[in-house]
């Protein structure tokens, strides 16, 4: 039987030996150590030996055991390793592989525009406020001294939803829903920046729709001067500290005196070029002293109070700073334009 279990010892060696994958090493501990394998039945005739016999046929049938257990082991531990390294190389990252790139949004240029317009006068103290586009009669028109049947009226065309409802024509109408809100404290220092609608014929310098920021100051001895030095500084922060401004007299229903405000040309610095028209000077914003009608319809008393308000085109200031000919390539969406903003 002795002879047996070694015979069976180097069988099952030399075929371990030649084993060359993971099925071969499963059939084979099967067939050597499986429950019907020679082994067991071996240990299982033991019965049958003399008292004397047993336990050393015993112990060279655990040595037989051991040994090919452990010959099966160590090729499983040659294959798990051999498994883990696959995967390992199959999972592996390059990590000097250069990246896909993301698609790079930019900030669009109105946007940018308003919010360097924002930044300018929140330096000065101003806060931002907004109103709704779709706006009462009273909010854009009344409240701003200009009644029904006004011919002032005519000045913007608008688009009318209800015979007391429409788009704002201007956002003017901010002007007064903060009046109200501040109940007459002052002082009322914003600028409300937000899209405007007329009915327009669009070409290149016109649009139906278009951006607007409008200023407010409202406090106690407010003067012309004071709108004057403001719009200075703002221009120069804009457009460069060469800049100048002038001041036409003008007309608005709202306020009294009135002024159109010109800068020097920013592309020619005033010597007279195509975008000037070869005047060296460019219409940017309009403006005066609040009137006092208005003033009074919003809760302030004009004998005490003053203000100043002015009222400029985004676009317009985009069109100059960005060299743009023609207003509509900010609403088109053609990314060939939009594209060219990624870096400002
Ligand atoms: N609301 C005027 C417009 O749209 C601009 C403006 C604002 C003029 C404030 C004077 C004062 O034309």
């Amino acid at each position: 039987m002795k002879e047996r279990l070694l015979s069976l010892k180097e069988e099952a060696l030399s075929e371990l030996s030649q084993v060359e994958n993971q099925q071969q090493l499963n059939d084979l501990r099967i067939k050597y150590l499986g429950k019907k394998g020679p082994l067991t039945e071996i240990l299982r005739g033991m019965g049958a030996l003399s008292a004397e016999e047993r336990p050393i046929i015993g112990q060279v049938a655990n040595e037989v055991r051991g040994a090919i257990e452990e010959v099966i082991e160590a090729k499983q531990a040659d294959y798990n390793a051999a498994e883990t390294n696959a995967r390992l190389a199959a999972e592996t990252i390059d990590v000097t592989l250069p990246g896909r790139p993301a698609a790079r949004g930019a900030v669009h240029p109105i946007s940018k525009v308003i919010q360097e317009i924002e930044d300018i006068f929140v330096g000065m103290g101003y806060t931002v406020a907004e109103g709704p586009e779709v706006e009462q009669d009273y909010y854009n028109f009344e409240a701003l001294n200009l009644p029904k049947n006004h011919p002032a009226r005519d000045m913007q065309d608008s688009f009318y939803v209800t015979d007391e409802i429409l788009m704002r024509t201007h956002t003017s109408p901010v002007q007064v829903r903060t009046m109200e809100k501040m109940k007459g404290e002052v002082p009322v220092k914003i600028i409300c920046p937000g899209r405007v609608y007329r009915r327009d014929d669009d070409d290149a310098t016109h649009s139906h729709m278009f951006t607007q920021i409008e200023g407010l100051v409202i406090d106690k001895g407010i003067r012309m001067s004071d709108l004057k030095g403001t719009l200075l500084q703002f221009v120069q922060e804009l457009f460069g500290k060469n800049t100048q401004i002038r001041m036409r007299p003008s007309f608005f229903p709202f306020t009294e005196p009135s002024a159109e405000v010109d800068v020097t040309c920013a592309m020619c610095g005033g010597q007279g070029c195509r975008v000037c028209k070869h005047t060296g000077w460019l219409e940017i914003l309009g403006s005066g002293m609040v009137h006092p009608r208005v003033l009074e319809m919003a809760g302030y008393d004009p004998e005490v109070y003053s203000g100043f308000a002015f009222g400029l085109g985004v676009e317009r200031v985009a069109m100059l700073k960005y060299d743009i000919e023609d207003i509509r390539h900010f609403y088109t969406n053609d990314l060939r334009f939009l594209k060219q903003f990624v870096h400002l």
